[in-house]
């Protein structure tokens, strides 16, 4: 199939109205598109990135309003994260409503929510009329697309469109907290950290994943964010040898010659850089990509959690 590329969010929101699956970025990073109430379309996505069918999708909408059409019910926690920090890179977790398919949850009767900030996304979205499901725009498993162009490596002739835009602000997924206990819980960590979320629900709990609540959010056993070179996570003190082979990313320059570096002004730029920078390595074949360690606050916490997991491929 032809993928066809645009800048126009109005081209791209047609092609959904058509049934179609429209790869689209978010201030976090692209995503992979359908109409939240065409069945055949969200199968589509599912296979188009050869993802597992017991992970369930976000729901993406351009309007507070629209927020009624996914969920059977607000929670009262939910409001208060909703008036706050939407839009913005969070996801709230709420029961479903009856009419959103239960491939896009994967058989959850509760539903992920976010309503995007960025103008492209938000003209889109307006311009589909429906809420649309999306997952990343990468081929499960891989990192995800941070670029139009890294959706095109894992995507190009599995969609539709893709909708062009410049590189996400964010870099990292949205924040995600499950509304529908008391207390909420946070799910993934994102741009939005957990003191953050306490100033404004101050209940909010850290999740722990045990074998227990391990269906609480089914995405996290999968892996994630990884590029296919070796992950190793190190601290300015450690000793890394095979340089010639690896790259580099982190805040604090090193004196090793590696083979590609990027050393980043602030945690911000890091989360911004780290899964172009796992490409990048990729795309030169290296070995491995030593990524810095960093402290576990703010948008640090969603660091970790991303390079922990891709180290454990
Ligand atoms: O920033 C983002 O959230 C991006 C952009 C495109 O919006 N989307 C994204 O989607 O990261 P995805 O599919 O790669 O990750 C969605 C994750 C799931 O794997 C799961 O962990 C959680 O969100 N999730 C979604 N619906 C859920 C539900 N009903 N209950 C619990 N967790 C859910
Ligand atoms: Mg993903």
């Amino acid at each position: 199939m032809l993928t066809v590329v645009t800048d126009s969010p109005d081209e791209a929101a047609e092609f959904i109205r058509r049934g179609g699956i429209v790869a689209f970025p978010t201030e976090t990073v692209y995503g992979l598109g359908a109409d939240c109430f065409n069945e055949n379309a969200i199968l589509r996505v599912f296979e188009a990135k050869n993802r597992p069918t017991d992970n369930p999708l976000i729901v993406h909408v351009a309007e507070l309003e629209q927020i009624e059409l996914a969920a059977a019910e607000v929670t009262g926690s939910a409001q208060k994260l909703i008036e706050r920090f939407f839009p913005g890179p969070l996801t709230v977790v709420l029961r479903k409503a009856a009419n959103v398919p239960s491939v896009a949850t994967a058989g959850l009767d509760t539903v992920g929510v976010r309503m995007p900030r960025n103008a492209a996304t938000r003209a889109f979205l307006t311009a589909c009329r429906t809420p649309v499901v999306a997952p990343s725009a990468n081929i499960s498993g891989r990192p995800s697309a941070t670029t139009w162009q890294a959706v095109l490596e894992d995507l190009d002739g599995r969609i539709d469109c893709l909708l062009r835009d410049d590189p996400t602000e964010v870099g990292i997924e949205s924040t995600v907290v499950d509304c529908t206990l008391d207390p909420p819980i946070l799910l993934r960590a994102g741009a939005i950290g957990i003191a953050e979320l306490r100033e404004t629900v101050p209940v909010i709990s850290e999740h722990k994943q045990t074998s227990g609540d391990i269906a609480r959010s089914p995405g996290m056993r999968h892996i994630h964010y990884a590029p296919q070179a070796r992950v190793r996570i190190v601290t300015p003190a450690d000793v890394v040898n095979d340089v010639e082979s690896s790259g580099y990313i982190g805040i604090h320059d090193r004196a090793e010659d590696f083979a590609m570096k990027r050393v980043c002004d602030s945690l911000d730029e890091y989360a911004k850089s780290l899964y172009e920078f796992f490409r990048e390595c990729d795309r030169n074949g290296l070995a491995n990509v030593y990524c810095e360690s960093v402290e576990p606050t703010g948008i640090g916490s969603a660091i970790l959690d991303r390079i922990n997991r891709a180290s454990e491929k």
